[in-house]
Order: C-alpha cells, then sequence, then structure tokens
C-alpha cells in the first residue's frame, strides 16, 4: 500500500524544516546545485502570478514576493503550510496559501497564471499527467512550468552504500518506492525521462529547457549531500511552456 503522502509530510515537517536553512531571497531547485540566481530559469516576476506547486514552507513564494510577484502557494500538508504561513509573517510579504492536492487547482481561473513553479514536490505524486493538464488549464498561453524532481537515474542508485556506487533498482521499473525519511514512511513514485516529456507533449506544453545540474565545485554541502552526486544526477529541472488551448 503506498503510504498517504500528505499525513508523512504532516509529521515530518519540523524535522525538515527545522535543518531545511533555504533562502527566502532566491529560489532554489535541489540540494547541491545551482539556485535561480545562476540558472535564470524564471525571467523577471515583477507583476507576475507566479504559482508554487508543493510549497512547503513558501521559501521561494517568499522569495517571488519580494521580487514583486503575486504569489500563490499550494500544498496538501497543513503543517508544512502551518510553517509557511509564519514564515511569510516574519518576511512581511504577501503569499495567499492554499491547501490542497496539485491535481486539483479548480480555485484558480483559466489562463491566469504568469509562471508555475515547483521544486522536489512533483516525485511524490503518481498520476503527474493529472497535474500537468491541471496547470495548463490555468497558465497562460506561452507561460511556462518550470519544475524539479529527482532525476530518474538517481532513483536507480543506492545511495546508503557510497562505495562502490550500486544499482539497486531498474530505471524501467515503474512501481512505488516506499523509504523512510527521519522514521517517517514516505511513497515517491519514479518518472522515467521518456514519461515527463510524453505526458507534457500530450498536454500540450513545449519544453524549452532541460538541465541536470552538477554539484557545485565546492564550498559548504547541504544536510542532504552524498558522494554520489557526484556521479549521477541527483535533480532534473524541466521547463514547458504552454502551447494553445
Ligand atoms: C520536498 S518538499 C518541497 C517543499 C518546497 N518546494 C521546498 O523546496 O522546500 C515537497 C512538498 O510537496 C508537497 N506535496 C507533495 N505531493 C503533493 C500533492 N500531491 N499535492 C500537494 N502538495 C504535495 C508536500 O506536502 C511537501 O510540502
Amino acid at each position: 500500500m503506498p503510504t498517504d503522502n500528505a499525513a508523512a509530510w504532516d509529521r515530518h515537517a519540523a524535522a525538515y524544516q527545522a535543518g531545511a536553512q533555504l533562502s527566502t531571497d532566491v529560489a532554489h531547485y535541489g540540494p547541491d546545485i545551482p539556485d535561480e540566481s545562476e540558472l535564470r530559469l524564471l525571467g523577471d516576476l515583477k507583476g507576475k502570478r507566479v504559482l508554487e506547486l508543493g510549497c512547503g514552507g513558501a521559501q521561494c513564494s517568499i522569495a517571488f514576493a519580494k521580487q514583486g510577484a503575486t504569489a500563490i502557494g499550494v500544498d496538501f500538508s497543513a503543517e508544512q503550510l502551518a510553517f509557511a504561513r509564519r514564515l511569510v509573517e516574519r518576511e512581511e510579504v504577501r503569499v495567499e496559501l492554499r491547501q490542497g492536492d496539485l491535481a486539483d487547482l479548480a480555485f484558480l481561473r483559466a489562463d491566469s497564471i504568469d509562471v508555475a513553479f515547483s521544486t522536489y514536490a512533483f516525485g511524490f505524486v503518481e498520476d503527474l499527467n493529472r497535474v500537468f493538464r491541471q496547470v495548463h488549464r490555468v497558465l497562460k498561453v506561452g507561460a511556462p512550468l518550470v519544475f524539479s524532481l529527482p532525476h530518474p537515474a538517481y532513483d536507480m542508485i543506492d545511495d546508503d552504500s557510497e562505495q562502490p556506487l550500486l544499482v539497486r533498482r531498474s530505471y524501467f521499473d515503474r512501481s512505488p518506492i516506499d523509504y523512510e525519511w527521519g522514521g517517517v514512511p514516505f511513497t515517491d513514485y519514479h518518472h522515467t525521462f521518456s514519461d515527463i516529456f510524453t505526458g507534457l507533449f500530450r498536454a500540450s506544453y513545449r519544453i524549452d529547457a532541460v538541465l541536470e545540474p552538477e554539484p557545485r565545485a565546492g564550498g559548504p554541502r547541504s544536510r542532504d549531500w552524498r558522494e554520489t552526486f557526484r556521479y549521477v544526477p541527483r535533480t532534473l529541472i524541466v521547463r514547458a511552456r504552454k502551447e494553445g488551448n
């Protein structure tokens, strides 16, 4: 039985946020890779309506609001959103926070969003194509959906044993990945690159950027750092634009 990831996030939120050390000035894409200040995938956000999918503590939405965007964050975890509300208040910005599933964006009008963004939430979603369709409905024509998720090649790696590098799963195995994080059970879903490409194409997007960033050369490492990041890409980043309705 796959885990109830919303309940898992409620249980894990405090520990996740305590160790996360995420900037509220610039959007991040994943552990130990360059952030938006270097990757520049989102463009100028001043005056834009930006939707963050799986916003967690809303650090990225807060960064968008500081840049002059109207930021909207959606997440299904009440505990993650409770942390986000406190952080938004402390940072003295305005972010609209909504509790709900990423596949249910009925509260947003069609063609009303300038940029949709997501960091490391789509790996928890089984039916990603449904999310792509929902996001397509709310985006303006030509507007981007920019998202990062665990790189499908990294899903194959056993990163508990770094030497030697071990493959633990077939790339072609789409069954749910059950694991524990801080003692809390979670379920991830493996989305191969061709599944992502096909889902976006069928939902009428055009992919215009795909990034597999190498880890930063030096500097302090995140709490998630593994030596395996040097050999297999940890994060996949995609920018896709909405084609016509
Ligand atoms: C790894 S956290 C990332 C949070 C934030 N983007 C960040 O970078 O810190 C994943 C978030 O996605 C949310 N999430 C996962 N699946 C979701 C779904 N189907 N609907 C809504 N939120 C979801 C979780 O509650 C969690 O807050």
